[in-house]
């Protein structure tokens, strides 16, 4: 399983099956926030939802396919971060995050993903992140200009979000513009 201490109070860690209700129950408290930017809340009614999700989640770090991590704060799961999708042939990964409104504005969503970063081609050994964020998405935005990715340009109409399309602005960090 995976696990790391980003400092004493905040925790990146595999999500388990014991993790469902308390994961749904933060989805459901974050609903509105949370449906303004991510496409699955209407598919995510139940903790039996979660618990798919977290199933889905374990098999792709039994594939070496990549992780996705719960973030705790003082052992209290406050959102998650990992790859959408990781497309081996070509070393890319595609890093998605979320987390609850209240523990918003202090930095821990970059210190996630800085994290992830490093995680990403120190041990995955991939070539390219990508983070794609709707245009308006501007907190989503602001974590990989923090943390010195380019912005490669814009995929129109990339997602549909319920009821309208969105556009996506591209981020991508490579390899060898990576520094630790
Ligand atoms: C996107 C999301 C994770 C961003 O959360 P966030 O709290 O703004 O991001 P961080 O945890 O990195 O915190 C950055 C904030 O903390 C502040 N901050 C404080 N200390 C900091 C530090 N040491 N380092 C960086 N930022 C710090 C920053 O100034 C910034 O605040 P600001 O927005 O008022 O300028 C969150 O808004 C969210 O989950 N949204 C809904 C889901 C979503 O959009 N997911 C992404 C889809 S692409």
């Amino acid at each position: 399983m995976f696990s790391h201490w980003l400092n004493d109070r905040l925790q990146l860690r595999s999500l388990q099956l014991t993790d469902a209700n308390e994961l749904f129950a933060l989805t459901d408290q974050n609903r509105p926030h949370l449906r303004q930017w991510l496409p699955w809340l209407d598919r995510t009614t139940t903790a039996a939802d979660s618990r798919t999700f977290i199933r889905n989640t374990l098999e792709q770090f039994a594939d070496t396919d990549g992780i996705v991590a719960a973030i705790c704060y003082d052992g209290n799961i406050i959102g998650t971060i990992g790859y959408n999708h990781i497309d081996w042939t070509n070393h890319v990964g595609y890093i998605g995050y979320w987390l609850a409104a209240s523990h918003q504005g202090q930095g821990i969503m970059t210190a996630a993903c800085q994290y992830l970063v490093n995680y990403s081609f120190s041990t995955l050994i991939l070539n390219r992140i990508v983070i794609a964020c709707a245009t308006h998405n501007q907190k989503s935005r602001a974590i990989p200009e923090r943390l010195g990715f380019s912005h490669e340009g814009t995929s129109r109409e990339a997602e549909w979000l319920y009821d309208h399309f969105v556009d996506h602005e591209i981020y991508a960090l490579l390899r060898r513009h990576w520094e630790i």
